[in-house]
């Protein structure tokens, strides 16, 4: 009898939620079992909306950057009337890579291996000694969806995702306004590899019962013990109705005006509403697979996540300053990084310590904390993911 996909992502979806209705966190088999790592990267990543980048990489025509996804890539670019477009990343004559990943600027696309030409919209222009009957015309770049929510650019493999990344993120969109992340910048960019299964690295990003113990860093600014009220977690965690999307406000504490290492901003160029004086406070927001952003007074930090092999992770963290300032003047990128740079490391530590013990036979999944009602969420946005018809 040969198994289906629907069996093996009905299979372990329904071990997920038959742990976490206990209050236990999941079994190893979740983070190493080669079939489930084949349909995560088909039915989740395949067809969620992934980070591409920030507009300001994507100003003018021909600027592109390209996002990366399992075995896929995806091009986007500014076309020549203004619009963006993206379309998938391999040639159509026989299939190569057009561009390396990255970003980049061209005037078109050329293929490296025969150099069929394409336009900034995808379109083929031209192809060497074709046949005379050969119609450019009818070998476009197949089109990728491609989105814009307040000034971040998302991409979807999917053919028909049934909601916008502003329809998805739309209940932190008052939130997250007050930042004015379209009127940012990317100041510096950590590409970090890490050797853990991606839902441990999630699982970690989810919930601070760890912060205390481990980042001495973020903690001298950042107000864990304001978190962990229920009083304030109730009155200040959103999320929509499957988990995917969770968005927060975080108490500073007192007397800091920004996550920095000595509590004052890193950037003299406040973001938003703070130039105006605004009282300071963080705020978080995130869509599963593979977007989170956590912005404060001067500056934020932007996080695409994506599996490169079944215990391996790649986060690829951006910080982001007002789009007027300027390095030396307005903030020092040392300075800028610091606190993040220092926490991610503490972080990534962690995560490949967990895959190390989930790798042991003897591993079996214990309670959950008070603190880790993220963790819950987060394996409840992952059933609802696996198992969705449509997404
Ligand atoms: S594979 Fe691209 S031109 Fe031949
Ligand atoms: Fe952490």
């Amino acid at each position: 009898m040969t198994t289906t996909t629907t069996d093996i992502t009905g299979r372990y979806s329904r071990i997920v939620r038959e742990h976490i209705d206990r209050g236990v966190g999941v079994p190893r088999e979740l983070y190493l079992s080669e079939e489930l790592y084949a349909e995560e990267l088909d039915r989740i990543f395949r067809r969620s909306w992934l980070l591409a980048g920030h507009e300001s990489q994507l100003r003018d025509p021909g600027q592109y950057v390209t996002v990366e996804s399992g075995d896929e890539s995806v091009i986007v670019t500014r076309t020549n009337g203004g619009t963006l477009a993206a379309f998938t990343n391999v040639c159509r004559h026989r299939g190569a890579r057009l561009v390396d990943a990255g970003c980049g600027l061209a005037r078109r696309f050329v293929c490296p291996y025969h150099q069929w030409t394409y336009r900034l919209d995808g379109t083929l222009t031209g192809a060497p000694r074709m046949p005379a009957d050969f119609d450019p015309a009818r070998h476009p770049l197949p089109t990728v969806r491609v989105e814009v929510w307040q000034g971040l650019v998302f991409v979807n493999l999917s053919d028909s995702p049934t909601e916008s990344p502003a329809e998805l993120l739309g209940t932190g969109t008052e939130l997250m306004r007050t930042f004015d992340i379209a009127n940012t910048r990317i100041a510096h960019t950590i590409t970090y590899e890490i050797a853990a299964n991606w839902k441990i690295v999630w699982e970690n990003a989810q919930e601070c019962y760890h912060c205390s113990a481990n980042h001495p860093e973020l903690l001298r600014t950042f107000d864990v013990g304001g978190l962990n009220q229920d009083t304030y977690r109730q009155a200040e965690v959103v999320a929509n109705a499957d988990r995917r999307v969770q968005h927060a406000r975080f108490p500073l504490r007192p007397g800091a005006l920004s996550l920095t290492l000595d509590g004052d901003y890193a950037s003299r160029k406040p973001l938003g509403d703070f130039a105006d004086g605004h009282p300071p406070y963080t705020a978080s927001i995130h869509l599963k697979p593979s977007f989170a952003l956590v912005a404060c007074p001067d500056y934020a930090v932007l996080l695409a996540e994506r599996p490169l092999a079944i215990d391996r992770t790649e986060i690829r963290m951006s910080w982001l300053v007002r789009a007027d300032a300027e390095e030396g003047t307005d903030y020092d990128t040392d300075t800028l990084i610091k606190v993040w740079n220092e926490t991610n490391l503490q972080d990534w530590d962690l995560c490949e310590r967990a895959q190390l013990g989930v790798r042991s036979r003897t591993f079996v999944p214990g309670p959950l904390s008070n603190d880790e009602q993220s963790v819950t969420d987060f394996y409840r946005a992952y059933a609802t993911l696996l198992e969705a018809a449509d997404l």
